[in-house]
């Protein structure tokens, strides 16, 4: 079947984004894919654009960030192995484009759009980089284009930010041009999660913008699960993570009450995770941080709030894994003053800095939290990260790495990240040593949050 509706030149570049629909005349048939833009080029994007250049598309990677392209130009990003290896690659070959012009965008057959979701100060959805990321897609928008929103967000979004205004373009959804939501889930630094081998949900504005999407996700994934709307396929992520962030917390109370009763949560958790139905684990740890689990819950909670509905678990959930760090904390105060101390005038050093092993990410990392909180209670803070060389805090101040720290040199280790790889026997000379990651098993000194 033909769409024949609107033209669209063998370089896409025919129909131009000023030109109103009406003016143009045939539309692309299923199986033409060519190109694809990808707009941000962060944890998600980049990744995503390797693996699409990778399946013999034309790639035009579009960000905002003139340091961030300068970074993957110079292949200095924090990739997994296998994608430091694509990088290498697509760097030198001519169908992988580069560049901060969102003009771009015209030139492929489909977009995918992944850029930040962050929260305000007051736990509230950032909305601007999406909202400028979407307003930019649409402006240069042209018929016959595919355009995927993957960014994590409330449900309705990409019907808002994309469909609507592209229908205040004169386009017409589903006929003319195709939009559809597919939630991510990379899971960075983690080798064997590739994006080939975790399926994808995607839900578009019509069946045929499914189908559409479905064909795009197709290079990224081996398989893709259809849902009816793209409202559906949103809540499908905030439902993951919220689940995830219920589960964390769960688990964070569960190490407490086997702290309390002397046992080990470790070993009761792996033991409850022989059951093989109805039980999945999940690890006690130093607090949540990184782009989703701490975030995305948040972007359902608000817009409940607008529904004026409420989510108890959800919300005392986020609340638990937000007082993760100030119980670390006070757990290290307990610690030292089971040595007679206090953590006034402690030398305190925070073991690994990223919000999980092997990642240079800082976002949202409980270990920020946890050394402001140290100093603020009159603790000597540093830390110790071989991935991350230097930190601000959120109070501003700024700490290095310790390059080979000695254990002799701490009143206390707090263990945050253990990054596979590397070497942490030296921790063994501390005299005390507070486990969050709870797998640190090289002391027998230690105790765990
Ligand atoms: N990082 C993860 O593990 C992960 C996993 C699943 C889903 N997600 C979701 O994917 C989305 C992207 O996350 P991320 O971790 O890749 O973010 P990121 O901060 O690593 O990267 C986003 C990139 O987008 C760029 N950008 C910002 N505004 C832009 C604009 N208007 N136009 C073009 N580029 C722009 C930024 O410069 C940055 O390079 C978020 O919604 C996040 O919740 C993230």
């Amino acid at each position: 079947m033909t769409h024949a509706v609107y033209a669209v030149s063998e370089n896409g570049r025919a129909a131009q984004p000023q030109d109103s629909p009406a003016q143009l005349a045939v539309l692309p048939e299923r199986g033409t894919l060519r190109s694809v833009a990808i707009v941000g080029l962060g944890y998600v994007g980049l990744p995503t654009a390797l693996g699409l250049h990778d399946s013999s598309l034309t790639v035009f990677g579009i960000d905002v960030s003139g340091h961030r392209l300068a970074a993957i130009r110079a292949g200095t990003v924090d990739l997994v192995a296998a994608d430091q290896e694509r990088l290498g690659d697509a760097l030198t070959d001519t169908d992988f484009h580069l560049t901060d012009d969102a003009a771009d965008v015209a030139m492929a057959d489909a977009v995918i759009i992944c850029v930040p979701t962050p929260l305000d100060r007051h736990l509230t959805p950032h909305l601007r980089p999406l909202s400028s990321a979407c307003r930019a897609v649409v402006e240069h928008a042209r018929p016959g284009q595919t355009i995927i929103l993957t960014s994590t967000s409330f449900a309705g979004t990409a019907r808002e930010l994309l469909a609507e205004p592209l229908e205040k373009r004169g386009f017409t959804i589903g006929t003319d041009i195709y939009v559809a939501f597919s939630p991510e889930r990379i899971d960075p630094g983690v080798p064997n999660h590739t994006q080939h081998a975790t399926p994808r949900v995607v839900g578009g504005v019509s069946a045929e913008c499914t189908a559409r999407a479905t064909e795009v996700l197709q290079r990224l994934t081996s398989s893709v699960h259809p849902v009816s709307s793209p409202e559906a396929a949103e809540m499908t992520k905030l439902y993951e993570n919220t689940f995830r962030a219920v589960t964390l917390a769960l688990a964070n109370e569960f190490a407490e009450i086997c702290g309390t009763m002397s046992l080990d949560p470790i070993e009761v958790t792996l033991a409850a995770a022989t059951k093989p139905y109805g039980f999945l684990a999940s690890f006690p740890g130093p607090g949540v941080g990184g782009h989703c689990i701490p975030c995305d819950p948040h972007y359902l909670l608000w817009q409940l709030r607008r529904l004026r509905r409420n989510a108890p678990i959800t919300e005392t959930a986020m609340a638990s894994i937000a007082a993760r760090p100030k119980h670390v904390v006070d757990r290290a105060g307990e610690v030292l003053s089971d040595a007679a101390r206090g953590l006034r005038g402690s030398r305190v050093l925070v073991v690994g800095v990223s919000y999980k092993p092997g990642v240079q990410d800082l976002r949202e990392s409980s270990a920020l939290e946890i050394l402001v909180e140290l100093k603020r209670r009159g603790a000597e803070v540093s830390y110790h990260d071989p991935l991350i060389p230097h930190i601000t805090l959120p109070d501003g101040s700024r700490l290095s790495s310790e390059p080979q720290p000695h254990g002799r040199d701490w009143d206390l280790a707090v263990m945050h990240t253990l990054h596979p790889g590397f070497d942490y026997q030296w921790v063994k000379a501390c005299p005390r040593v507070l486990d969050g990651t709870y797998r640190f098993e090289a002391v027998p000194h230690r105790a765990v949050v």
